[in-house]
């Protein structure tokens, strides 16, 4: 049985106190259900790098793992406004999502880059989620699965086979992102199938069937239990309804209401 993953990526909002405000509600909605919570899932918040202060100190005691939203592959160096691995886990961050699509297309990174910032951070010990999806555009023509094993492969090209344990791969269809237009549980699935198919030629069987594959795109409390009870789907990255304390609880609770 894989683990669950529950990440909310909260993209470019919430400054310190607004993080340590978020970060206080979710504890007062999750705490109570830690221990049955986590039997069989992990939750993890994303902030804005300036916030992940904050909420290191508001996660004190908790469950819920901090995660960051990019970091370089070096580890210091002339590199004008990025973040080193080793300053994000100085903060006690665990994971780094990498390869976002607004990373690729607003701010042009490419699959090379994003390969060498998969490799510089499971390098320094921390778990890579790292991003594939296709556009519109990729999709109306038939590329989907072209283009996200492309992305996936180019992505993990640099990763060792031991290393797999820190791999986590969400596929967010670009379509579906600040959308309201989710992909359905079966495009999911098919993609997710193909993603798993692809982890095993480059990991082996037992160590592909382990890496936790989340599902990223306008998911909400509605329509998360449907795509989680696929079977290659292990979770979910969540945007706009992580900024609420209710909308990211009811996700994180999926498919495990009560006691
Ligand atoms: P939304 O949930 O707002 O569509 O964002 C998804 C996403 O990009 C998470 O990384």
């Amino acid at each position: 049985m894989r683990r669950k993953l529950f990440a909310g990526n909260w993209k470019m909002n919430l400054g310190p106190n607004e993080a340590r405000a978020l970060i206080a509600e979710l504890r007062r909605e999750l705490d109570p259900q830690a221990a049955h919570l986590s039997r069989d899932r992990d939750i993890l918040v994303a902030p804005p790098f300036i916030s992940i202060p904050a909420a290191a100190q508001a996660l004190a005691g908790s469950s819920i793992l901090l995660g960051a939203q990019n970091a370089h592959f070096e580890d210091q160096g002339a590199f004008t406004g990025e973040i080193a691995p080793t300053m994000l886990k100085a903060f006690g961050v665990s994971h780094v999502i990498l390869g976002h699509s607004e990373r690729r297309h607003i701010f042009g990174e490419s699959d090379e880059l994003i390969g060498k910032r998969v490799a510089g951070v499971i390098a320094k010990r921390l778990n890579a989620i790292l991003c594939v999806g296709e556009t519109l555009n990729e999709r109306d023509r038939g590329a989907t699965l072209e283009v996200v094993l492309r992305q996936l492969q180019n992505g993990l090209s640099a990763v060792k086979p031991e290393d797999s344990k820190r791999v986590i791969v969400a596929y967010e269809p670009v379509w579906a992102i600040g959308t309201g237009r989710t992909a359905t549980p079966e495009q999911a699935q098919e993609v997710h199938a193909a993603l798993r198919e692809s982890l095993r030629d480059h990991f082996g069987r037992q160590p592909a069937d382990e890496i936790p594959l989340l599902y990223g795109g306008s998911v909400t409390p509605e329509n998360v239990e449907a795509l989680i009870a696929k079977p290659d789907i292990d979770g979910a990255l969540v945007g706009g309804a992580s900024l609420k304390a209710a909308s990211f609880a009811a996700i994180v609770r999926a498919g495990r209401p009560t006691e």
